[in-house]
């Protein structure tokens, strides 16, 4: 599966404490940062994949599921804590879901907003990955 779960570095102190993402920790050139907010918890986000494009989803506030789905397999990560980041890489199908009250998601991006980046639709997704799928 084309995803990394990145550790973001952070200092704990009794006053709070500091997380900071420098261009280390990220294994792409930031092009876009975007937030989810005032999500209802029973909505669901994503589905979708980039053909090109890296997102690094942090979960700056509470807590949901991202489902990833390479078309082969699936797998479900709880994103629970700001010091901990889901890299979906390119051609992951994502869908975020069982969003907690005050829940804020940030997305790091590694292109502007371009539509045509996007497969939003499930089957042509399969079928852009078995066309586009490197031996
Ligand atoms: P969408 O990609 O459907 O959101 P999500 O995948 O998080 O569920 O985006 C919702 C709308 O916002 C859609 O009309 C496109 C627009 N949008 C932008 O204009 N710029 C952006 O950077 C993003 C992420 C979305």
């Amino acid at each position: 599966m084309n995803i990394e779960i990145i550790k973001i570095p952070k200092i704990d102190d009794y006053r709070g404490n500091i997380a900071f993402i420098e261009k280390e920790v990220v294994p792409f050139a930031i092009k876009r940062v975007y937030y989810l907010f005032d999500i209802p918890s029973n909505a669901r986000r994503g589905g979708h994949s980039h053909k090109e494009q890296f997102e690094l989803l942090i979960p700056l506030s509470g807590s949901f599921d991202v489902i990833v789905d390479d078309g082969k397999e699936k797998q479900i990560i709880a994103l629970n804590k700001p010091d901990k980041g889901l890299l979906i890489k390119s051609n992951v199908w994502r869908e975020l879901e069982n969003f907690s009250s005050g829940s804020v998601c940030l997305v790091i991006s590694s292109g502007e907003y371009l539509e045509e980046d996007y497969i939003r639709n499930y089957q042509e997704y399969l079928s852009y990955i078995n066309h586009n799928s490197k031996p």
